[in-house]
């Protein structure tokens, strides 16, 4: 299993605010799509809340992490497990596992992560309430790729930026 974190994260690396996402993105959606289709993501339970309807992503295996949420309708791409360690267990033979969100999930993952995705947007947001940790701020992670920058149609400007983890 390859254990990959993924988020968009602006200049502060603040993710969220009152449970939904702080800018538009279009073209990093289709890219986020593109990346987890068909893959396995593990997720905390407020970021499915987060999601349209509050279902899961379609196309892929969503593991959930939650002490007290119950599968009730039995969605069929819908694991639910009460601790990170079952996420890991749950996800063990699955190839590439996308960590998806929110803060509490990347910082508790973090450690067990081998690369992180990151859309880096140029911007930054005076009401955030949600963070991803500072990968900068850290010896453990290096930069192993990073794109041109690009301008959104929604007019922010953004790049990719790949990283490593060094000590794992
Ligand atoms: N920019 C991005 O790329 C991106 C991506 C994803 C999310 N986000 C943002 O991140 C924010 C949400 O982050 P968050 O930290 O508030 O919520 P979260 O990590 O999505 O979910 C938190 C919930 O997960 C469960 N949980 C967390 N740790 C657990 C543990 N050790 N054991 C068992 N259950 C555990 C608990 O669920 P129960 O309460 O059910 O027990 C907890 O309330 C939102 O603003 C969202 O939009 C941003």
């Amino acid at each position: 299993m390859s254990l990959i974190l993924i988020a968009a994260v602006d200049r502060r690396f603040a993710i969220g605010n009152r449970n939904k996402l702080l800018y538009n993105l279009p073209e990093d959606m289709k890219r986020f799509r593109m990346l987890t289709s068909g893959h396995t993501g593990i997720l905390g339970r407020e970021t499915l809340d987060s999601f349209p309807g509050g279902k899961p992503l379609p196309n892929r295996k969503n593991v959930v992490i939650s002490r007290n949420y119950v599968n009730q309708e039995q969605l069929p791409d819908l694991v639910v497990v009460r601790s990170v360690e079952d996420a890991l267990e749950e996800a063990k033979g699955d190839g590439d596992v996308f960590v998806l969100g929110g803060q509490s999930i990347y910082s508790a993952l973090a450690p067990f992560c081998d690369r992180a995705l990151l859309t880096r947007i140029d911007a930054e947001s005076d009401d955030a309430d949600a963070f991803f940790p500072n990968l900068d701020e850290t010896d453990d992670w290096e930069i192993e790729w990073e794109s041109e920058s690009f301008v959104s149609a929604s007019g922010l400007r953004f790049r990719y930026v790949d990283y490593l983890h060094k000590r794992k």
